[in-house]
């Protein structure tokens, strides 16, 4: 029952998480481009085998941590999506010779260089993807830029291919913008893989992901594989997007009313910043959803409720039109639940998943963190 956990707890809907797995399994087999799950959302070994509908596979993974944790879970195939370093080399290296098959990224001659030296001092070789810049967003060498070749012949034969991640669909006004993005992320490793072979570089991976653009993408073609994170529970920031509905947001976070400030016409949870996370991503969308959108027990969202102010273990509730509450509808130690902005962060504030299945707590999967 849900009574009887400890407030604030992170919910996770287990029917949701499955259909928002499935949705993406299907389209993207319907495009016949293999997917390959970012784990940096989840952090959990459960939820990835829900995305994967196996017990392992392909990964994507922010952090070392996370390689080593899905290692040691039996996942081979890794590849570390984050700009690589030679302090790191010893951590992959041990990883590779354990027999993992652990790819990384690079975007600079000087960082492949590095990454080089480092690899051949450490005796091992460590197969490497270049980031490309497909939308000004972040990392990566810009499409047609002559440092991809540089980069490439420096990498020699650990190079695997290209990848980018299209991190701007994420600030799109529209579908049609994200449509437009997608096309723009898809053309710029496709065409910097074609330049690659051009140059007699085989350049097996053209690796592409955003939940964005992988729900909207038009074509995938040339394409080898799409790597996703956030849809597996998707958040407000998707649902202000169009990316998904309200309904499909599978976590949230259970709290108790704690106080009335009736005045103010607030009501007060132990769901602070430390349960919630200072994510303001909705703050620049259409629907500002303050620190999240407050539902009832049962995950329905209710008079328009919102979490506008947040504190370290206080959250503070009020109606979106600063309206009056009707207060004897949320007496102490009332339950409510909270959808996040952002299902990373809010999720990275918390050790474990309560899994809920019609309303009834019937699992707890653990979730890591660390680097
Ligand atoms: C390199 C990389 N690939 C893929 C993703 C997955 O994006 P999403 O969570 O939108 O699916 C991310 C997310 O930050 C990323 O940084």
């Amino acid at each position: 029952m849900l009574e009887d956990i400890d407030t604030p707890a992170l919910l996770l809907d287990r029917e949701k998480l499955e259909r928002n797995c499935l949705r993406m399994r299907e389209r993207l087999r319907s495009h016949n481009v293999a997917l390959r799950p970012h784990v940096k959302t989840a952090k959990s070994v459960e939820v990835t085998q829900t995305a994967l509908d196996a017990a392992t596979g392909a990964i994507t993974v922010s952090t070392l941590r996370e390689a080593e944790h899905f290692f040691g879970r039996g996942f081979r195939d890794i590849l570390y999506a984050v700009g690589m370093v030679p302090a790191k080399v010893a951590r992959v290296a041990e990883l590779t010779r354990r027999g993992a098959n652990i790819s990384t990224i690079v975007d600079s001659v000087e960082g492949a260089r590095a990454l080089m030296q480092a690899c051949d001092k450490a005796g091992v070789r460590i197969p490497t993807l270049v980031e490309i810049d497909s939308d000004g967003h972040r990392a990566g060498i810009a499409p047609g830029d002559k440092a991809l070749l540089e980069v490439a012949e420096v990498l020699g034969d650990s190079l695997r291919g290209v990848m980018t991640h299209a991190g701007d669909s994420y600030n799109c006004a529209t579908t049609d913008a994200i449509r437009a993005v997608a096309a723009r992320e898809r053309e710029a490793v496709v065409s910097s893989a074609a330049a690659l072979r051009a140059r007699g570089h085989p350049s097996p991976v053209v690796s592409v992901g955003s939940t964005p653009t992988a729900t909207f993408a038009e074509s995938f073609a040339g394409v080898t594989e799409v790597r996703t994170g956030v849809y597996m529970f998707h958040d407000l920031v998707m649902a202000g997007l169009g990316v998904c509905e309200l309904d499909d947001i599978a976590i949230s976070v259970l709290a108790s009313v704690i106080g009335h400030q009736r005045e103010k016409n607030w009501l007060i949870t132990d769901a602070g910043w430390m349960a919630l996370s200072r994510d303001r991503g909705t703050a620049s969308q259409k629907v500002d959803q303050g620190y999240g959108l407050v539902c009832g027990v049962e995950g329905r969202p209710l008079e328009d409720l919102i979490v506008v102010e947040s504190n370290q273990e206080h959250g503070i509730v009020a109606r979106r039109d600063g309206g009056a509450i009707d207060f004897d509808r949320y007496p102490i130690g009332k339950l409510l639940r909270v959808l996040p902005n952002h299902a990373c962060a809010t999720a990275a504030q918390h050790s474990r998943y309560r899994v809920i299945d019609a309303g009834r707590v019937t699992q707890t999967w653990d979730r890591f963190a660390g680097w």
